[in-house]
């Protein structure tokens, strides 16, 4: 049984942050409560701002409260990048990077799709309609290294990659059952197993031993420099793909790209064995530059909202959310409506 009341906890942040999430609860409270759904919302005022006005990035009472919500709906956050009062790293480190590993969020969840309606860069795009599963939590970004003989002609920097089987294996496991969801039922394992033999080695093992339980999944393979040409050349041709942290990074920031707009792009850091709240967010940043204007776009707040609505048990609402979404930006495209306005003609298209 699915359960119809969820506690949330809103993470608005800076910028347009607060903005775009405004029009995603707008969006969610209009789809859940002709459904019998509730989402009760704590908002908690973590940021740039925040920091400047208390001192706290994220403390351990804080992270405790966070903790016992079913999921996170978070919007974005950070300071103009010349507003020299927030260090550099400080929110990425102590607050983002710190809420991933903290609750374990392994799966970062990355859809790419072109919408009708909006323009892709490329020519002849095809239909774009793949999500990436980059692993969240492992990786060169695990934090394991440091520098010896700092400063001088003699220094060494490591960033060792750590791979456990553990952590390749449940990463391994949802992007099949992902992929086993979908209807093309394609899963790609992108690395470069011909140069990082012994990571490589152990991703494509392991895609080798779980495609046995998923007959009917394709798995195919490719090189991460291979995959940065076809994603540009025949982007149709991905359904699932899965990756490390790093490689994941750097495709998941292409298939924005190719997708049209950094406004489209929503993204979900999941904790697929739920031992803690996953979060929901659109990959864009808190974009000082047209915050308070009422003009960004808060179509990757909402999608965001949508995916955690598929993980809180409710994909028919998520489907319903999605649909609105999709017939929006086929009627009105991506040009500047008004941050609002996107809003409530996607709440009356749900009607
Ligand atoms: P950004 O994503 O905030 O903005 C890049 C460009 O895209 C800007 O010109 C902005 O106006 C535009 N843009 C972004 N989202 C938009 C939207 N929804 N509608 C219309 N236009 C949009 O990246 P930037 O400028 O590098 O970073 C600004 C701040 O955000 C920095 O402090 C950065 O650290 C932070 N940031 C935070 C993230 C997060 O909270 N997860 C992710 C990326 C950046
Ligand atoms: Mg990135």
């Amino acid at each position: 049984e699915t359960a119809r009341h969820h506690s949330i906890a809103v993470l608005p942040g800076d910028g347009i942050g607060p903005e775009v999430v405004a029009e995603a609860v707008k969006v969610l409270d209009a789809v859940t409560d002709p459904a019998g759904v509730t989402l009760e919302k704590t908002t908690y005022p973590l940021g740039a701002a925040h920091w400047l006005d208390t001192g706290e990035v994220l403390n351990e009472d804080t992270m405790e409260r966070l903790r016992q919500h079913d999921a996170i709906l978070f919007g974005a956050v950070g300071a103009a990048p010349n507003d020299r009062r927030v260090p550099s790293g400080l929110l990425e480190r102590d607050l983002l990077l710190k809420l991933r590993f903290g609750l374990d969020h392994y799966v970062n969840l990355r859809p790419a799709t072109h919408y009708p309606g909006t323009t892709s860069p490329l020519a002849d795009p095809g239909t774009i309609d793949f999500v990436v599963v980059r692993e969240g939590t492992e990786g060169p970004y695990a934090g394991n290294g440091g520098t010896l003989r700092t400063g001088t002609e003699h220094e060494i920097a490591t960033e060792v990659s750590v791979n456990t089987a553990h952590g390749v294996r449940r990463l391994v496991r949802y992007a099949f059952e992902l992929a086993q969801s979908r209807a093309r039922r394609k899963l790609t394992l992108v690395h470069k197993h011909n140069v990082l033999v012994n990571a490589g080695r152990l991703y494509q093992r392991t895609v080798d031993e779980v495609a046995e339980q998923f007959p009917d999944v394709t798995v195919d393979y490719m090189h991460i420099d291979a995959a940065t040409i076809f994603l540009t050349t025949d982007p149709a041709r991905f359904d699932v793909i899965v990756t490390d942290n790093l490689f994941g990074d750097i495709l998941t920031d292409q298939a924005g790209a190719i997708t049209g707009g950094i406004g489209l792009a929503p993204s979900g850091n999941i904790n697929a064995d739920r031992t803690a709240p996953s979060m929901f967010e659109p990959v864009h940043g808190s974009a000082p530059d047209i915050a308070g204007t009422g003009t960004a776009q808060p179509t990757a707040a909402i999608l965001a909202g949508a995916m955690m609505l598929e993980h809180l048990g409710h994909p028919e609402l998520a489907d319903r959310v999605n649909r609105a979404v999709r017939a929006d930006l086929e009627e009105n495209g991506t040009a500047t409506r008004g941050t609002t306005r996107v809003g409530d003609d996607v709440v009356a298209r749900l009607r």
